[in-house]
């Protein structure tokens, strides 16, 4: 998708800027403290919303750090013309909201909450012109995303109001211990949207009690006919955490027959048109981007080079590993490299973390890489220290992504 939406100094007014360039270090100091008290503080009141915010990431502070990390970065793109652009975050928080059905006004909702979680926050600091210039950037960020979600929402064909459609589950497959997929084709008799291999789909569940909650999971294949796979490991509870609301659910209450509600196909960790060569680099669930992809050059380009790298616990845990090198023989120039921690006697894997010096690397590699932040920033480091430019590299996180504001797209 090419570029959308404009971030510039010019954007704010001349009265705001300075404000915003007075107070930006005070607020990024707070904004943690803002976002904690935003949250209950809007969830409180506006209980129908629990439905879409993801439970868990509330729990854990990560959905309340990347608000933070995302409002802060845009106040800073706003006055810096240096700061890196922005296009990318707003995209996959874009894309994010679309998924969970996220309508224009309750953006109201949303900026009235932050704006007097600020004031809490920061007391008598905020005086009116700092409230109207917080208020300013807010609105700026809000007017970009809602026109975004808006043409998003209108090339999928997808009404807000009613963003999901209704998916029979027709196969269930034990891929590993841990790891299930789930084959789903749509009980409403209408054809499977597109869906360009890497894009997830938000899943909606009804767990007990009354509780309803979403969850993403990469579309794991594309290449049967009108239907679509998704891949699921089950997220277990350590240290006292309880185990993984939804995936937990998917692995121990659905079966063939039932019926999901999924959203449209969204995110943007996909295909460009090039015929560069490509090193996929995965660990644990991430492998779920891969056969998607290398099923879409097998179809679409056979020739097109490609590597896959995969990072596991055990060759037991590494799901999809055969499918993905079965598809992977249909294509010219096809390498595989997998990483054990505890290897065991398979010949073919290396063992300890992934170590992508012993990978050849292709000139005009482009890079696709998923998996836990810590795998991801390491994958990305080692290849930028063997010339990698940065802008070959994408990643999809697995959970809010921390990462997006301070890293250049
Ligand atoms: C774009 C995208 C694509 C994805 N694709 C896939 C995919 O293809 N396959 C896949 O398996 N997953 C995928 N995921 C991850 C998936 O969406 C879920 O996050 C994952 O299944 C866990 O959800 P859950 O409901 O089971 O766990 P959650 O209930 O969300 O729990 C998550 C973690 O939080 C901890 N936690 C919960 N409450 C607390 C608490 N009170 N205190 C401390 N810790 C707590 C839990 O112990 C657990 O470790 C994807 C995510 C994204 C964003
Ligand atoms: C300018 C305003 C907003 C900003 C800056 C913003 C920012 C973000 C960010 C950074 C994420 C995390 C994206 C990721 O997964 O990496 C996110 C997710 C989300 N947003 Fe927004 N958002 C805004 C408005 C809204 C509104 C109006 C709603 C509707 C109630 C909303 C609901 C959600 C939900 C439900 C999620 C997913 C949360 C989760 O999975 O934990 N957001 N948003």
């Amino acid at each position: 998708m090419t570029v959308l939406t404009p971030t510039s100094s010019t954007l704010l007014s001349a009265r705001s800027r300075a404000v915003v360039e007075a107070t930006a270090a005070v607020v990024a100091e707070h904004a943690e403290a803002i976002t904690a008290r935003f949250y209950p503080r809007m969830l409180g009141e506006h209980p129908e919303l629990l439905r879409v915010f993801n439970l868990a990431n509330q729990a854990t502070g990560e959905q309340p750090r990347a608000l933070a990390s995302s409002v802060v970065a845009y106040a800073v793109a706003l006055i810096d013309p240096a700061a890196p652009s922005f296009d990318h975050v707003i995209r996959r928080i874009a894309y994010k909201h679309i998924s969970l059905g996220i309508r224009p006004e309750q953006y109201t909702i949303v900026g009235h909450h932050l704006l007097a979680a600020v004031g809490e926050v920061l007391g008598d600091a905020v005086t009116p012109e700092v409230a109207s210039a917080w208020d300013e950037v807010y609105w700026l960020f809000a007017t970009q995303c809602i026109a975004l979600e808006a043409r998003l929402y209108a090339e999928a064909g997808v009404d807000p109001a009613a963003p999901l459609r209704p998916y029979r589950v027709v196969r269930r497959i034990e891929e590993t211990a841990d790891v299930i997929s789930l084959v789903l084709e749509p009980a409403d008799g209408e054809p499977l949207p597109e869906i360009a291999p890497g894009q997830y789909v938000s899943v909606f569940v009804d767990l007990p009690k009354g509780v309803r909650q979403p969850r993403q999971y990469t579309v794991s294949s594309t290449a049967l006919g009108n239907r679509l796979q998704i891949t699921v490991r089950r997220v277990r509870g350590v240290n006292g955490a309880p185990d993984g609301m939804v995936s937990t659910f998917l692995h121990d209450s659905v079966d063939v027959g039932d019926v999901l509600e999924l959203s449209a196909p969204a995110g943007d960790f996909v295909l460009e048109t090039s015929d560069s060569p490509l090193l996929l680099a995965s660990a644990g669930a991430g492998i779920t981007t891969v056969l998607p992809i290398v099923e879409h050059i097998a179809r679409t380009q056979p020739g097109r080079p490609v590597i896959v790298a995969h990072a596991d616990r055990t060759a037991q845990d590494h799901a999809l590993r055969e499918t993905v090198l079965h598809v992977g023989r249909q294509l010219d120039h096809f390498t595989a490299y997998v990483w054990y921690e505890t290897v065991g006697d398979d010949p073919r894997a290396r063992a300890g973390y992934m170590d992508l010096n012993e990978v050849p690397l292709p000139d005009g590699v482009q890079v696709f890489t998923c998996g836990p932040l810590p795998f991801m920033r390491h994958v990305r480091t080692s290849l930028i220290e063997r010339g990698v430019p940065a802008a070959a590299i994408r990643y999809e996180v697995f959970g809010p992504d921390l990462w997006a504001a301070q890293v250049a797209a």
